[in-house]
């Protein structure tokens, strides 16, 4: 029928990161499984759904409408949890190459960026992403206050950060701040390099 496999959590080399510890890690690794756990369990609801229900499909409730909302809540969850643990900490982490130039050309400069995108981190309540649009050959950065919302279609992600508490609360508190200051210094630039590589050539 050409469902989508089961999937399997990814493993991630989750290396010790300055300023933010294991456990932090590894709490929030756990809840990325969950989603993993709930999009198999969706998809595999999904191949039950009959003719009745296509038939009580509806838009203020019903069980299309249901699994459909959870559907695009939990693949995008796993998604950008990949991207997000996959660009977080690694040994490069001084911006460079192909990116830095491009984020020069469409933010003005680094430190413009770089405010730019640690302010999107405060105005979220989910998400950050730094993504290239082949629609206008552009970096953009968005927002999303859950993983189904804010999103802009045919997008390629670079950087992803989640500003959720449960990426931030066990070390910092409520001091959203200091964990963007942390991301920032433990972004894995080698990671968006080769993110944009396999779409941008020239
Ligand atoms: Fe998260």
């Amino acid at each position: 029928m050409g469902m989508a496999k089961e999937r399997v959590p990814r493993k991630f080399r989750l290396r010790r990161i300055k300023d933010l510890s294991m456990n932090q890690l590894v709490q929030h690794y756990a809840l990325y499984k969950g989603y993993i756990k709930k999009m198999n369990e969706i998809r595999q609801d999904m191949r039950g759904l009959t003719k009745e229900d296509f038939a009580a499909a509806n838009n203020t409730y019903s069980k299309v409408r249901c699994i459909k909302q959870a559907e695009t809540y939990a693949v995008n969850g796993v998604k950008l949890h990949e991207l997000y643990f996959e660009n977080l900490g690694g040994a490069d982490t001084k911006p460079g190459g192909k990116i830095l130039q491009l984020i020069k050309r469409d933010f003005g400069s680094y430190e413009r960026w770089k405010d730019f995108f640690k302010a999107c981190g405060k105005a979220s309540r989910g998400w950050v992403i730094m993504a290239y649009d082949p629609f206008d050959s552009h970096l953009h950065l968005y927002t999303g206050d859950r993983h189904n919302q804010g999103g802009v279609w045919q997008v390629i992600p670079l950087l992803v950060l989640d500003v959720y508490e449960h990426a931030y609360m066990i070390d910092f508190g409520i001091n959203r701040a200091k964990y963007l200051d942390v991301f920032m210094e433990n972004i894995d630039w080698d990671v968006v390099n080769k993110r944009l590589a396999l779409y941008v050539y020239d």
